[in-house]
């Protein structure tokens, strides 16, 4: 049934899903100490690659929940540092977005390690809102990151998550899902994006 992979946008769900999802969202605006602005294409923050995180540090953990809430806010199931204009390689995924608590990954540093097989789904991102384009990825991939404390760890995926940490990822890299586009692709979504800019809706 579900037939969209939207990023960092969750895929459509039944109408009740949905439902929840935003009042789970109305919640997190209304209780959040702080939440972040999302910026969009063509920021220079997320144009180029962010820097190595050294330093872990009680006010890392909490810069991670801030974006954690802020991509919920913002109805998102992924979140790049530089997405909220810090330039720094931290990223936070929740597929499930809520409902289930596994699902919570603070990447930091992350590196794809291992990659197999190919898939192709589309993709949005909350820093190019209402673009949406088929993109091919791998379709299993192994992360190695630190958590919040330094701490390296592993962690693999395939389908939706894959596509999550890969799109993340990317983001870490200042690359754009639009960047893996053809550039016939490519040329036309920066059309359109130009005209949305003219008519003041970007
Ligand atoms: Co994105």
């Amino acid at each position: 049934m579900p037939t969209e992979t939207k990023f960092d946008s969750p895929p459509e769900t039944q109408q009740s899903r949905r439902a929840a999802r935003i009042a789970a969202r109305d919640a997190i605006i209304r209780s959040a100490p702080k939440l972040h602005t999302v910026i969009k294409y063509p920021h220079p923050t997320l144009l180029k690659p962010s820097a190595l995180v050294t330093e872990f540090t009680p006010e890392l953990a909490q810069f991670v929940e801030e974006m954690f809430d802020s991509m919920y806010a913002a109805e998102g199931i992924g979140l790049a540092a530089p997405q909220i204009d810090v330039s720094q390689q931290i990223t936070v995924i929740d597929i499930s977005f809520l409902e289930r608590p596994e699902d919570k990954l603070v990447l930091i540093n992350p590196v794809v390690i291992d990659r197999r097989g190919k898939q192709l789904e589309e993709e949005g991102c909350l820093s190019l809102p209402e673009i949406r384009e088929k993109i091919q990825r791998d379709a299993w991939v192994k992360v190695r990151a630190q958590n919040v404390k330094g701490e390296f760890f592993e962690v693999e995926g395939e389908e939706l998550l894959a596509r999550a940490m890969l799109h993340e990822i990317d983001h870490l890299n200042g690359i754009l899902f639009i960047d893996r586009l053809s550039r016939l692709k490519r040329d036309l979504v920066l059309r359109r994006i130009r005209k949305l800019q003219k008519n003041g809706e970007w």
